[in-house]
């Protein structure tokens, strides 16, 4: 593993205690029919799961690979973080579901497990501990049958590109919108959820541009069967953001309508 991801690594590992009180994993193992946000946000376009085998690429703690599996599918998450796989398997263990986790690093995966599925599920601050979105798209391909679907709600690549840290309200684009070949080095003691002060503070991401996401699928086959842009974000972005009764959070009415905030992608793989 490169310098970047080891870092990355020791950054989600230590995030995982403050995100299993964040993420309210009790709350999942005390009702049986609790989704989470992101599953219930996705239920309208992500069709029947039922008997489905899917794979949740950088499933992180488990939460929507286990509202997935309620959804009747057949689940296995994979993730590089032992702690994040750990978590997820106390938690499936605890609710009583069925449930396979892999700790693996992303490009690695396909390493470490062969099998094909109906549909690769991810997304949700996944692709931007991400170098590579052709060699992303690679292990996509790797896990689905023929027919089989990619899904994913994710960041925009827009509002990756701003400036996030303004307090003057001006949306300003300060950050590459394209892939590039460096990251973006950023030094935060916190997490998005939870009040624990981390000590592996250095992390790396890397923005990419929606051609670049596309064509790396349509280059493999890939037909795009809906592309949708959403103005709501499921974490503050900027501290001027507002908070939804829905849980997600929007830039103030007089903006709202100049930068998208999330996509879904779904995309299916040639019979
Ligand atoms: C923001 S979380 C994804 C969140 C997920 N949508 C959720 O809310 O549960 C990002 C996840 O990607 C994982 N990750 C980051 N870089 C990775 C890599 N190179 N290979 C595998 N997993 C990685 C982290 O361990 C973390 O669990």
């Amino acid at each position: 593993m490169d310098e970047f991801r080891e870092a990355n690594l020791a950054n989600w590992d230590e995030r995982v205690a403050g995100h299993i009180v964040g993420y309210e994993v009790q709350r999942y193992i005390d009702d049986p029919q609790h989704l989470s946000d992101v599953v219930t946000f996705d239920l309208e376009r992500l069709g029947d799961l039922s008997g489905k085998k899917v794979i949740h690429l950088q499933c992180h703690i488990g939460t929507d690979t286990l509202s997935l599996a309620r959804l009747g599918a057949e689940v296995t998450g994979i993730d590089f973080s032992p702690q994040a796989v750990a978590a997820a398997r106390s938690m499936f263990e605890a609710a009583g579901t069925p449930g396979r986790f892999i700790e693996s690093e992303l490009y690695d995966s396909p390493g470490a497990l062969d099998e094909k599925f109906d549909m690769v599920y991810t997304g949700v601050g996944a692709l931007t501990w991400l170098s590579d979105i052709d060699g992303w798209a690679g292990v996509v391909d790797h896990f689905l049958r023929p027919g089989g679907r990619l899904f994913m709600t994710e960041g925009h690549p827009m509002a990756g590109a701003l400036d996030q840290d303004r307090e003057d309200r001006l949306l300003v684009v300060d950050l590459p919108y394209f892939e590039g070949r460096m990251s973006t080095w950023h030094d935060e003691d916190r997490s998005y959820l939870g009040d624990a002060t981390l000590t592996n503070t250095t992390i790396h991401d890397w923005n990419h541009g929606l051609g670049e996401i596309l064509t790396a699928l349509l280059d493999r086959g890939f037909v795009i069967k809906s592309f949708v842009e959403h103005d709501s974000l499921f974490w503050q972005m900027h501290s001027w953001m507002e908070l939804g009764e829905d849980g997600r959070y929007r830039f103030p009415e007089e903006v709202r309508d100049q930068v998208p905030l999330m996509y879904t992608l779904v995309a299916d793989k040639e019979n």
